[in-house]
């Protein structure tokens, strides 16, 4: 594992009648990104927020955004989220044939480029474009919903993922680990080969800025033991 470890709060899970508050909990928590899940009720069976909302809070801080595209066409929208601020943005493999395209359509607006592969979907589908990317993240549970629980496959899938980057020398790519993240899992993550742990419903409930700490700590066992 050589990139730093950092913890993305997925503000699914946050108050939406409140999300000032929450942000400031996350930066009091002093979290590394934010973790925005754009959903279409198409690509998956859920509507979350666009980009009025992302522009919104583009004002109130300064923590990098990480706009998770689970949406049709996202290659219709790279630009407008682009420019609402997102500082990394991703898409799924799976509802895009061009994929090579819209990672240089991401990175063509100076942003950071991911491609996302569902739990079910042949890790080997990355390879092909993993030399393009600055991450990738694999969604250790099917997309659409917060709160549930982690697909154990996610193992050994981040393990192949930290493999190939490793065999090809590709070891500034990060790799972004989304679903059922929680404190007692954390470490396994890491030492799989992950560096950016998004998690929802494990920060977003009691004291928001402990619960990051204490998801950092339980990462970074790994490093200290
Ligand atoms: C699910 C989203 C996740 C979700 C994670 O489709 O991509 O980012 O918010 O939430 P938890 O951590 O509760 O599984
Ligand atoms: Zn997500």
């Amino acid at each position: 594992m050589n990139n730093k470890i950092k913890i993305a709060p997925s503000l699914l899970s946050a108050n939406f009648a409140n999300l000032e508050n929450d942000i400031r909990q996350c930066e009091l928590g002093n979290c590394d990104i934010l973790h925005l899940d754009i959903m279409d009720g198409h690509f998956v069976p859920n509507i979350t927020f666009g980009t009025p909302v992302v522009k919104s809070i583009r004002k109130i801080t300064k923590l990098p955004f990480d706009c998770h595209l689970m949406i049709s066409n996202p290659d219709c929208f790279i630009e407008d989220f682009a420019n609402a601020g997102a500082d990394m943005i991703s898409i799924h493999v799976e509802n895009q044939i061009h994929t090579h395209r819209v990672i240089s359509q991401i990175k063509n607006c100076g942003k950071k480029a991911g491609i996302v592969l569902n739990p079910a979907t042949p890790i080997n589908y990355a390879y092909e474009v993993l030399e393009f990317v600055d991450f990738i993240l694999l969604m250790s549970v099917n997309p659409g919903f917060g709160g549930q629980e982690l697909i154990t496959s996610i193992f050994r899938r981040c393990e192949s993922i930290a493999n190939f980057i490793e065999n090809h020398n590709l070891r500034n790519i990060e790799i972004e680990i989304d679903g059922g993240v929680k404190f007692d899992n954390a470490k396994s993550l890491i030492d799989a080969g992950a560096n950016i742990l998004v998690c929802g419903s494990g920060i977003f409930s009691g004291n928001i800025a402990e619960n990051i700490n204490t998801l950092r700590n339980s990462a970074e066992e790994t490093i200290k033991g």
